[in-house]
């Protein structure tokens, strides 16, 4: 039998993974530069935790989680986002005890059994960022305005940020009826699934990806059309603040998110060139959320990046991967000091290699071409005879004699000197 990756599962191999690391660790930079701290939440949960918060209508509820028993008859979900468990341990380590604000985040995968196709996985990564405490419309204008500068820095093209207001539960209560009498106008269009979320949960059927239901939606009345006055206030705040951090944005009033804990702000940042799946990173405020999971009265708001997206549109940029030392040596004992220096050399950070086959000098040679070693060191008879072993840059085709009694300095002094 041969094995492969499951359909949506996929291996992250090198060099890859460098631009993984460098797009994680710009993230870490800028995050802990607006006092973010990191967070590590597990991948499973119990399912409950996603149904309550997500909500069971939706589709990542109802068609995308992996849910099981486990051995204990424990019904677990691997999740399928990180707001929830972020919320949960929020509440649940009682980090709102000294100080109700916290700025957290979280990188890591999560699962959707979904169709996979460009930009969609069914194990995929965020960057998940989440900021609980604060209810002044300043903190949405911030949140975005973080999301916006990390996207620019790390040279994500042709990004737009789209907002909306879903108001808050009591302007949604008039407004589901407004939108439930819409619905039923065009019930024949509708399929099934929307036709059953109109009672309970007319907002998804936004959600819908039949074309004809879409169709529908796209003459639908929009929510922001009937936010209470407290809430049109925020939104009006909202696009004040980002006025002043002169963050450029689009107001989407069909735009309502996948998940149904957002209340007034959400945004979207969608990306030509990704297609089908254009939307490179996403979220909003969830203020009844921590009160409706079991913890205090307390407001939040976050987004989420999705990193394969992300990755489809920066530039493809890797350090070399390659070694950048290798030892060529001559000979048993000079192979043993070979040895013995390109360890000592490792744990300085100097990146060597060596053979370990004992080949000839042209052999060794055609190795380090191959694994792109910037330096070569040659020991070998001449070399232990004279004192001095050769060491070669292989970019610039020059070489210079280096004291093999201070071998290990010389080469730390040299090579991290110039950014390999
Ligand atoms: P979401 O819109 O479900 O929101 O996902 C956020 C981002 O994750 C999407 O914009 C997309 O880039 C990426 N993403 C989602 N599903 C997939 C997939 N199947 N394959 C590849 N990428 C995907 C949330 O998850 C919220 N928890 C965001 C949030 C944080 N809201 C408040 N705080």
């Amino acid at each position: 039998m041969e094995f492969k990756a499951m359909r949506g599962f996929s291996d992250i191999l090198p060099p890859a993974t460098r631009r993984w690391e460098m797009l994680e660790e710009r993230a870490r930079e800028v995050l802990e530069g607006f006092g973010f701290s990191e967070i590590r939440v597990p991948i499973l949960e119990r399912a409950e935790l996603f149904s309550r918060s997500i909500g069971e209508e939706t589709d990542i509820v109802e068609k995308e989680m992996y849910t099981f028993e486990d051995r204990s008859g424990d019904c677990v979900t691997l999740r399928p986002e990180a707001t929830a468990s972020m919320v949960r341990a929020y509440i649940e380590h009682k980090l709102y005890a000294a100080d109700p604000m916290a700025k957290l985040y979280s990188i890591g995968p999560m699962f959707r059994h979904e169709r996979p196709q460009k930009g969609r996985h069914r194990q995929f990564h965020q960057i998940n960022v989440e900021v609980f405490g604060v209810s002044q419309p300043m903190i949405d204008a911030e949140v975005m305005a973080i999301l916006m500068h990390y996207l620019s820095l790390v040279e994500a093209t042709n990004c737009h940020l789209q907002i909306n207001s879903l108001g808050c539960p009591h302007c949604r209560l008039e407004y589901k009826e407004i939108l439930r009498a819409f619905l039923k106008d065009h019930l024949s269009g509708l399929c099934e699934d929307c036709r059953r979320r109109m009672e309970r949960n007319p907002l998804r059927t936004f959600d819908c990806k039949v074309p004809g239901c879409q169709e529908i939606m796209s003459k639908a009345p929009p929510i922001s059309d009937y936010l209470c006055p407290p809430c049109a206030e925020h939104f009006a705040e909202v696009r004040k603040y980002l006025e002043i951090l002169e963050i450029v944005y689009e107001v989407n009033p069909r735009m309502v998110r996948g998940l149904d804990y957002y209340a007034r702000t959400t945004f979207e940042v969608v990306a030509g060139g990704l297609g089908a799946q254009n939307a490179v990173a996403a979220g909003g405020r969830y203020d009844q959320l921590v009160a409706a999971l079991g913890g205090p009265d307390i407001p939040g708001i976050g987004f989420a990046i999705g990193m394969e997206r992300l990755l489809l549109i920066t530039p493809n940029k890797t350090l070399p991967s390659g070694p950048s030392l290798f030892i060529a040596a001559l000979g048993e004992g000079l192979r043993r000091k070979a040895f013995g220096l390109s360890y000592k050399l490792n744990r300085a950070c100097v990146k060597t290699l060596i053979d370990y086959e004992g080949r000839s000098l042209k052999a060794q040679m055609r190795r380090a071409d191959k694994v792109g070693a910037r330096y070569v060191l040659i020991i070998g008879e001449n070399e232990q005879r004279t004192g001095q072993a050769i060491l070669r840059d292989m970019k610039e085709k020059k070489q210079e004699e280096i004291p093999l009694s201070s071998i290990f300095e010389e080469i730390v002094k040299r090579l991290k000197e110039i950014a390999l």
